[in-house]
């Protein structure tokens, strides 16, 4: 008999076709939002799950799941599991680097540009029809080429956005990071490794891209905002909870920085009202690895870990590789 996997959300229906040929699949394609109670008691008799960033797996669900081997996350980010817990019970993590680190870089400069250059403010303006003349200051923001970049959490996508700045835009490139790069990695993107202070004081448009952690929790909060310069952009494409939403709004209201571009929220889908309510921050629902391509490669890549793992015993993406063993 085929193992059985539980598919937490809906996902491609040929995502689903490659599983069924190996697993005996629950799958959610209505989509509905499962409670806790509702995933546990769907998870209790299953040896793998195909997951996304809204299932918790944590020591809880281990222990309502006793068969339970792998958890396949689609994403590269995996804050939503407890790594030493899933370890402990000899439960495999896995998760989808590198199909997606081009595709993400590519939306942290597209929200970088859209901020530093008030594209959806202005986009509200005409809509409303307030656009009846022209004006010497009208949405006048910061230029990107030839700017001081930051960036905060310098892997994959950190070096990617490094990269675009360096060779595409002419930017002055410097990054903090829990260890300093490489020479050659280095040298690739062009990037000066420096303290986050001296970062948060010369960069005129800061990028968060590092992993959520109780480390990283409101690494950028009003201390650190108050250190920026005035006429900074902030981009944050990590994680919800790495900058302190509440902080930011009254930093962008308080005009401590120019503007703000975010894709990750605390608390998300739920967003900070006081965000809603300032004109000059971009805001986006979570989609920096939104393209057809890297969304059915991630799937893909999901896929294979669970189907590697369970019918082959070799995962191709293992967080907790000592589970293997
Ligand atoms: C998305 O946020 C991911 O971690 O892939
Ligand atoms: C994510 O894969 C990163 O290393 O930035």
């Amino acid at each position: 008999t085929k193992p059985r996997i539980l598919v937490a959300r809906a996902v491609f229906p040929e995502t689903i076709a490659l599983l069924e040929q190996h697993f005996e699949v629950e799958h959610n394609q209505a989509d509905e939002i499962w409670s806790r109670a509702d995933l546990l008691a769907r998870i209790r008799d299953k040896a793998g799950a195909f997951t996304t960033g809204g299932e918790r797996i944590d020591a809880e669900l281990l222990a309502a799941a006793p068969g339970l081997r792998i958890c396949a996350n689609m994403a590269v980010g995996y804050n939503n599991f407890d790594v030493p817990a899933m370890t402990q019970r000899g439960v495999l993590a896995t998760n989808t680097p590198d199909v997606l680190t081009e595709t993400t870089a590519d939306f942290g400069f597209a929200l970088l540009m859209a901020t530093a250059r008030r594209i959806s403010e202005s986009e509200h303006f005409l809509r409303a029809g307030k656009w009846n003349k022209w004006a010497y200051d009208m949405f006048a923001g910061s230029d990107i080429h030839g700017s001081t970049l930051g960036i905060l959490g310098m892997g994959r996508i950190g070096r990617g956005i490094a990269r675009r700045g360096a060779h595409g835009f002419g930017m002055n490139v410097i990054y903090h990071n829990r260890s300093r790069l490489a020479p050659d990695l280095e040298a690739a993107c062009k990037a000066r490794y420096v303290a986050k202070e001296e970062m948060l004081k010369t960069a005129d448009h800061l990028v968060l891209v590092l992993p959520y952690s109780k480390e990283s929790h409101h690494a950028i909060g009003a201390a650190e905002l108050k250190q920026m310069k005035a006429t900074a952009t902030l981009v944050n494409i990590a994680r919800g909870g790495i900058v302190d939403d509440g902080a930011l709004a009254q930093a962008l209201r308080d005009k401590t920085i120019a503007a703000a571009g975010i894709d990750v929220f605390e608390g998300e889908p739920k967003v900070h009202p006081d965000l809603l309510t300032v004109p000059n921050v971009v805001l986006t629902p979570h989609i920096a690895s939104a393209t057809v391509p890297t969304r059915m490669a991630m799937a893909k890549l999901a896929a294979d870990n669970l189907v590697g793992f369970l019918v082959n015993g070799k995962p191709v993406t293992p967080i907790n590789p000592e589970v293997l063993r």
